[in-house]
């Protein structure tokens, strides 16, 4: 087992990446520091893991909510579910959550837990490739909103990350592909040689190798533990994670949200992204080539569909976190390995790359 430090003093909290970690309760009993503990997990998890997580926890009350699965359920309505049931179970300030699940669920769990008595301690039990290498480390938490993507939230850690690479097992292989969008990221805002080293391993990846994999885990959450306890909430560098979100963000909300997993409208952004870096006269030809190469080797799609037309994408990229008095701000890169902060993006510049790239 490996385990890194998200470092944030006295708020500091470790992330365990291994094999077989949920059957070892210790690493559960030593962050729960209450009797009462609640497990969210949903409808598909719950029939393959809850049972070996709830071994973990004997000896203490416990309760359990199963969500319907789905990102079209990552809403207010469902969070204050959560709340409902922590209320009806008299549960007390100082009881536990444990997020059971993909991002989906740990964004909502880590947002109840914040909210619930203005914050309960929550664990997250990360059972995706994406929710391993970035979704449960770091402390977004949140819902999305019908009129924007994750525009209801609050920074909020827990108090440990349980990564079983074990658990990817069951992952199918359409979950498995999204999951990689996200590990690319790191090595394109800051991690040159894990790009390439990306490029080199990708059919080990696909194939599943456990040993590629725990390594693309391991980086993955090493580049992002850097970078939150640097900037957690997001004042400078920590933006660099969104490299492509914005116009990913735009496809998941326009499309409707869970027509594209979150990964694969990254996977698209990011080659759009990637295309206006081309056009500021940062990439060049060859390395967007080599961008949007690795993500077709995944499987995962590079162009945005045709009916978000560039009309609409702005549209929809105006309700995004980064944009500042209104004017919408992007992370681009500069060259494999190094990202801007979020930079002021010229209309027409934008216009052009909405209306051109992927719409032939
Ligand atoms: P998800 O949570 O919807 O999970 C994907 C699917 O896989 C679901 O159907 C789920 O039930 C299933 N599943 C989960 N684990 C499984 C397993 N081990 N075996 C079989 N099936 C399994 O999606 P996701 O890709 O994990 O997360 C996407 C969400 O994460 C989005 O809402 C996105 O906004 C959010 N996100 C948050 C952050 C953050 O920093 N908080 C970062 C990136 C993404
Ligand atoms: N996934 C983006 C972030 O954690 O900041």
């Amino acid at each position: 087992m490996k385990k890194l430090v998200v470092a944030l003093g006295n708020r500091s909290y470790p992330i365990y990446i291994g094999s077989g970690l949920l059957n070892q309760p210790e690493l559960f009993t030593q962050h729960i520091k209450s009797r009462q503990v609640i497990v969210i997990t949903n409808e598909t998890i719950a029939p393959l893991y809850l049972d070996a997580v709830l071994k973990n926890l004997q000896g203490y009350i416990v309760e359990q909510l199963i969500l319907p699965d789905g990102e079209q359920f990552k809403t207010l309505e469902f969070v204050s579910g959560i709340f409902d049931k922590l209320l009806t179970c008299k549960f007390s300030r100082n009881a536990t959550l444990i997020s059971l699940g993909g991002g989906v669920i740990g964004d909502m769990g880590g947002f109840a837990a914040a909210c619930y008595q203005r914050g309960i301690a929550f664990l997250q039990i990360p059972t995706t490739l994406l929710a391993q290498v970035d979704s449960s480390v770091g402390g977004k938490t949140g819902v999305n909103h019908p009129l924007g993507k994750n525009m209801i939230g609050a920074f909020y850690q827990p108090q440990c990350v349980i990564a079983d690479a074990d658990v990817l097992d069951t992952l199918d292989d359409r979950q498995l592909a999204a999951g990689l969008a996200e590990v690319i990221k790191y090595g394109l805002i800051r991690d040159a040689d894990f790009f390439d080293w990306l490029e080199n391993n990708i059919t080990a990846l696909l194939a599943r190798d456990k040993q590629a994999l725990s390594f693309a885990i391991e980086r993955s959450c090493i580049n992002k533990a850097e970078i939150v306890s640097e900037d957690e909430t997001e004042t400078g560098i920590r933006a660099t994670l969104n490299l492509g979100h914005t116009f990913g963000h735009a496809i998941e909300t326009g499309a409707g949200y869970g027509v594209y997993l979150h990964g694969e409208a990254v996977a698209i952004g990011t080659c759009q992204a990637a295309d206006l870096s081309r056009r500021k006269g940062w990439l060049n030809d060859a390395d967007v080539e080599r961008i949007i190469n690795l993500f077709k080797k995944i499987g995962l799609p590079v162009t945005p569909p045709k009916e978000i037309d560039s009309e609409r994408f702005l549209e929809l990229m105006a309700v995004d976190k980064k944009n500042s008095d209104g004017q919408i701000r992007l992370i681009l890169l500069k060259q494999i390995g190094t990202a801007t902060l979020p930079v002021n993006i010229n209309q027409e510049l934008l216009g052009a790359a909405l209306k051109t790239y992927g719409r032939t």
